[in-house]
């Protein structure tokens, strides 16, 4: 056995006696439900982010398809070395539109739309204030800033006054404030309290980076006018494809295509992916998105009368206890996640259910049945 061999043996071990060993398991399914491996039995998932059921949807796997069959597979390399499609183009107009920002850029995730931008903007005099509870993309963004000289604070979740007192006298300091934040916190499923951050980052001339990628019922109306503003947004979910993007001002993006390493030095988006995100925001920008949002609202009320997003915790403190919970779920056919540290503070484990608008009301019945008999609650 080598040394190394040793190493890794010791670290699996570490993380399998903190109670924290975790493995992936095939789900076979398109939409929410399908074969999981080692249950006999159908299972209905409520565990994808696909909000509004659109990695089904026709027009997406069409657009995904007839990619394929113009362009091929792979980008090939970086767009700055081998060249956009006309579709990375065309995507990133629309995006900007959707977000109404001059201009927008897409990168090959989520993550690495945060983390280009927060590593990009953030630097020596920068202060960085950030929720405890973004999500670790935003966190590695951020350690990426500190190590080049950003002064990082970490807000607690959702309080105004805590962030007031870090954005204080970054005037006389002579530095420039950027305020990052999910819009809505993946783990938790709440709103961040939109307008009064964009107050203090008016008041402050901060920056305000908003990560929407679980926003999908486009609910929300933030005055947000006057406020320098970054958005980073992800295909990924509710687009129901794979890469994420930013729509900001248009020298912003400029700066971002010249700088944001994970842009630069990565290979562009495939043709398919990039397509099928295309369809998609097309499909939510109509009259069926509309009713796709209307339809996941519903499911929502279903569960939760008045929660504000898809996502709804069932938290149940105990790491253990999550567990059992998840598995007396999948014992009646419904697959929702235990999410335990270090995914979330220790004492919070939880189930997290996603909802989308690809579940039936039946299927949403069945859960909140189970979950009744179960004595949990969302
Ligand atoms: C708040 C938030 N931002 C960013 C990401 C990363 O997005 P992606 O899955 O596209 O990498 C996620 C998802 O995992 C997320 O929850």
């Amino acid at each position: 056995v080598t040394a190394w061999a040793e190493w890794v043996d010791d670290q699996c071990r570490l993380v399998s006696r903190a109670g924290q060993w975790r493995t992936t398991r095939t789900f076979d399914a398109a939409g929410p439900t399908g074969t999981l491996a080692g249950v006999d039995s159908p299972v209905t998932s409520f565990a994808s982010n696909d909000y509004l059921g659109l990695t089904q949807h026709p027009a997406v796997k069409d657009a995904a398809s007839a990619a394929v069959e113009r362009w091929g597979t792979g980008a090939g390399a970086s767009r700055l070395v081998v060249g956009s499609r006309p579709d990375h183009e065309l995507l990133e107009a629309e995006l900007a539109d959707w977000r109404g920002t001059e201009a927008a850029l897409v990168f090959s995730t989520g993550f690495a739309a945060n983390t280009g931008t927060l590593a990009t903007l953030a630097g020596r005099g920068t202060r960085v204030c950030s929720d405890e509870r973004n999500h670790a993309s935003i966190i590695d963004g951020c350690r990426m800033a500190r190590e080049r000289g950003a002064d990082v604070r970490v807000y607690r979740h959702g309080d105004l006054d805590h962030l007031a007192a870090q954005l204080k006298g970054i005037e006389e300091h002579g530095e420039r404030a950027l305020v990052v934040t999910d819009t809505v916190f993946s783990m938790d499923g709440d709103v961040a309290p939109i307008d009064g951050i964009a107050e203090l980052c008016r008041r402050h001339d901060a920056l305000l980076v908003l990560d929407d990628a679980h926003w999908a019922l486009d609910e929300d109306r933030w005055s947000l006018g006057d406020v320098d503003l970054v958005r980073v947004g992800t295909l990924s979910k509710t687009l129901g494809s794979l890469g994420g993007f930013v729509a900001a001002t248009r020298p912003l993006v400029d700066l971002l295509i010249n700088r944001a390493r994970p842009f630069i030095f990565t290979t562009a988006l495939t043709p398919a992916d990039t397509a099928a995100a295309r369809a998609a925001l097309a499909v939510v920008r109509a009259p069926q998105g509309a009713q796709l949002k209307a339809e996941l609202r519903d499911r929502i009320e279903m569960l939760h009368p008045g929660h504000p997003s898809p996502i709804l915790p069932v938290i149940v403190g105990d790491e253990q206890a999550a567990l059992d919970a998840a598995a007396a779920l999948l014992a009646r056919g419904l697959l929702v996640p235990a999410i335990r540290p270090p995914t979330v503070a220790p004492g919070t484990s939880r189930l997290r259910v996603a909802l989308s608008a690809a579940h039936s009301r039946e299927q949403i019945a069945t859960l909140r049945d189970a979950l009744d008999a179960l004595g949990l609650r969302t």
